[in-house]
């Protein structure tokens, strides 16, 4: 089945009161993000989309494919699920190297195609985190940021899926603002949860989530994107002061006054 547009209508927040949110729409391309304070219901939320809820969980939120309820085979057969769905936790428990790893997988999901989808997916990851993964490395012996990278990578090229979820991933060595430029070039419907400002103002709009509730959906603007740059410059900064610690050099006062004052 071919996905044109999710439909989510708001249900209930904690405390029993009807969402302000009453209703978004994600459509093919769209990239989204999931805001709020911790416990404000952010996961809740993309797990209802994950179960595509139909007034049956506790929030009473529905979700809507092209305009229906989502049909059965989507929850009751893995390879007819069209989300994605990457957390902190997710974690290979396979020993195995990257590259028979991807391969089994390619096998299961395009059978018959090209295996020329394992050095794209690895090439994919890489480009996301600053450590290269090496396509003979075990499974087991990736980073947090490799393993995240790779997940990401799978999700896209070789699962192929049409929607991606992501519950807080970007404090685990992922680049955020080239993870969003590539990921824009598949037309996916991603939704990122996230405490990143970059992720947040480089999303097309932001639900903010209070006490279990959508309140608010904040659409992006080009006075946000203009600071989204700024706090590039500002993490590229930081990453530059980290690897100089890294190599054991020193940290230059006065160059550093210099950099921050370019921010004022
Ligand atoms: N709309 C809701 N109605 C009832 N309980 C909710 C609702 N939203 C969230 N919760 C509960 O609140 C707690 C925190 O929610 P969670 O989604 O984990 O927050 P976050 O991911 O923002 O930290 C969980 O126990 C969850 O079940
Ligand atoms: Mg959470």
């Amino acid at each position: 089945m071919r996905i044109n547009e999710l439909k989510i209508f708001g249900g209930v927040g904690k405390d029993g009161q009807t969402e302000k949110v009453y209703e978004f729409t994600l459509k093919m391309g769209d990239v989204i993000s999931i805001v709020g304070p911790t416990g404000s219901g952010k996961t809740t939320l993309i797990d209802d989309i994950a179960l595509f809820a139909d007034n049956n969980t506790p929030t009473k939120r529905r979700v809507l494919v092209n305009g229906f309820s989502a049909p059965e085979e989507f929850m009751n057969d893995p390879s007819k699920n069209p989300i994605a769905f990457i957390t902190q936790h997710t974690n290979f428990l396979s020993d195995l190297p990257v590259e028979e790893f991807l391969g089994i997988h390619a096998k299961i999901r395009c059978s018959g195609k090209d295996l020329s989808v394992i050095s794209e997916t690895v090439e994919f990851a890489n480009q996301l985190t600053g450590e290269p993964i090496d396509p003979k490395n075990a499974m087991t012996e990736l980073s947090g940021g490799q393993t995240r990278a790779l997940l990401i990578a799978d999700a896209v090229i070789i699962g192929n899926s049409p929607i991606i979820l992501l519950d807080e991933i970007e404090n685990a060595g992922i680049d955020r603002t080239k993870a969003l430029e590539l990921l824009r070039r598949y037309e996916k419907i991603f939704i990122f949860v996230t405490h990143d400002p970059r992720i947040a103002l480089l999303s097309d709009f932001r639900i903010v989530m209070r006490n279990g509730a959508m309140i608010k959906t904040v659409y992006a603007h080009d006075e946000e994107l203009a600071v989204a740059e700024k706090i590039k410059e500002l993490d590229d900064l930081i990453l530059h002061l980290r690897q100089l610690i890294r190599d054991g050099e020193r940290v230059d006062g006065v160059v550093l006054e210099e950099r921050l004052l370019s921010f004022v």
